[in-house]
């Protein structure tokens, strides 16, 4: 059985009156001790319970789980599609291609998306920019950025470059010279291996099944 929020908070309730009533037993309910005892039990019960979720979380944030995939998709290529069954765009891995001419091992990959992670928190990008949702909304969400059509429609021809990668990496290194809607990013002296990183984490992201967040990303024909 898949247990939701509302099975969990039912069951932490009737687990705190259940036990609570087990100590109150013969107690008066205007004795303040009969009520001290639920506050106690009630904030055991809920510390247990967010205890498990916490763990149950970084099992499901963790490399390699259901939606969370290896360092090593960056050597896919990855799509966004509709599922009809989940009613959502989920991510699409598919066949292999190289990334910035070779195909990584798995250390290599996680060292470059950790680097990528490193350089976008040292530039605080979310000042600006939302990544899985969180972050600023001055500049567009990044999460499936990858995914963006216009790296291939608009910026590779505009900065000479022969793959998406580059082109974004390029992109990335000025900023300010390729503007491409009213508002310009500034150039935050990123170098080429750092933007290479951060492209990597891009991409790797844009392959995190996000329930269909954002919606319809890249779909819009008024867009593009
Ligand atoms: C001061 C605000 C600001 C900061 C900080 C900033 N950006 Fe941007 N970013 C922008 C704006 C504005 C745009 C839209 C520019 C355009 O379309 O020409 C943009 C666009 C982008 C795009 C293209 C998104 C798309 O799909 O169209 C990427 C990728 C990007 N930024 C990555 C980053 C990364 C990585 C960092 C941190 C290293 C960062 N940005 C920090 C303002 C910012």
């Amino acid at each position: 059985m898949q247990l939701g929020w509302l099975e969990i908070t039912l069951f932490s309730i009737v687990l705190t009156i259940v036990v609570s009533a087990l100590f109150v037993r013969g107690k008066n309910w205007l004795d303040p001790g009969f009520w001290a005892v639920f506050a106690l039990v009630g904030s055991l019960v809920m510390f247990s319970v967010l205890w498990l979720l916490t763990f149950d979380s970084l099992k499901k944030m963790s490399f390699g789980s259901k939606r969370v995939p290896s360092p090593t998709v960056i050597n896919h290529r990855v799509g966004y599609s509709y599922d009809p069954d989940r009613k959502m765009f989920v991510p699409t891995i598919g066949e292999e291609e190289l990334f910035f001419g070779k195909k990584w091992s798995e250390k290599e990959a996680f060292q470059l998306i950790t680097k990528g992670k490193l350089a976008i928190q040292s530039r605080n990008c979310m000042d600006c920019h939302t990544l899985l949702g969180n972050g600023a909304y001055f500049a567009p969400d990044l999460t499936k950025s990858w995914l963006d059509p216009k790296w291939d429609t608009m910026i590779k021809p505009m900065v000479g470059a022969e793959t998406k990668e580059e082109a974004i990496s390029k992109w990335l290194q000025n900023p300010e010279y390729y503007a491409t809607w009213q508002r310009r990013m500034p150039n935050l002296k990123i170098d080429d291996q750092e933007a290479r990183a951060i492209v990597g984490y891009l991409k790797f992201m844009s392959a995190i099944d996000t329930n269909g967040f954002p919606d319809h990303f890249g779909q819009s024909a008024l867009a593009y």
